[in-house]
């Protein structure tokens, strides 16, 4: 009992020390959120994103992500971030304020910003607020992902890649079904950068058919 209290309370610490590790280097090299170390890290094993590529970003504030895609894109490229709440400027970043479950509206937004160009790559790092029961924060939770796969269906080219959060439970294996049928690669990953006892993971599926 008391080997098992030691080991978990181990695995806290392990897990508090990488957190604050990632924070520090955030500041440093400049990134608004430590989450741009989970994309980056999802990024160098996939080979997701590529210079030149547009790039949409839901769920995008603080904008850490963007940050790192705006970086990788280049000058040929472009990144859309979208989010309900206000993004501060980002430098070559085009922001949409919006609520991606008003779908209609959303999509007709990006449609317009896009110009009707399909993009090469969709990001989705949503997160509900949380209430604190289980089951309603994961279906929330899969609800906003299932609306990022529905975007992404109507915006992506041929061949492009789709990156999403979720949170592990029941509905998880219904909504994995969903993007293989669209997809051709379809792997999971819980990056370095991601607390070990959080359960989110991240979904990433290749070549959209
Ligand atoms: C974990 S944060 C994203 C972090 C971001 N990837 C980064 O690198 O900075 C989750 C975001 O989901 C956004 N969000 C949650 N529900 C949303 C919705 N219905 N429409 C748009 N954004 C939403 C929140 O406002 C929050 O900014």
């Amino acid at each position: 009992m008391l080997f098992r209290f030691g080991c978990l309370f181990l695995s806290q610490w392990k897990d508090r020390r990488r957190r604050d590790e990632y924070r520090k280097r955030a500041k440093v090299e400049g990134y608004r959120s430590r989450a741009a170390y989970k994309l980056a890290q999802i990024d160098s094993k996939f080979k997701l994103i590529r210079k030149g590529d547009a790039v949409v970003d839901l769920c995008a504030a603080p904008g850490g992500w963007s940050q790192y895609a705006s970086k990788k894109v280049g000058e040929k490229g472009r990144v859309i971030a979208v989010d309900k709440i206000n993004i501060k400027p980002i430098e070559k970043v085009t922001n949409v304020c919006g609520d991606i479950t008003a779908f209609d509206v959303i999509l007709k937004t990006i449609e317009e910003v896009l110009k009707d160009e399909k993009v090469d790559v969709v990001l989705s790092d949503c997160s509900p607020s949380v209430s604190g029961e289980w089951s309603l924060d994961h279906a929330r939770q899969i609800f906003l992902a299932e609306t990022s796969l529905k975007i992404a269906k109507k915006i992506l080219k041929l061949g492009g890649n789709f990156v999403v959060k979720v949170f592990q439970g029941d509905l998880l294996g219904e909504y994995i079904t969903k993007i293989k049928r669209r997809f051709s690669f379809v792997k999971r990953l819980k990056p370095k950068a991601s607390r070990k006892k959080s359960a989110e993971i991240y979904i990433i599926a290749k070549g959209f058919r």
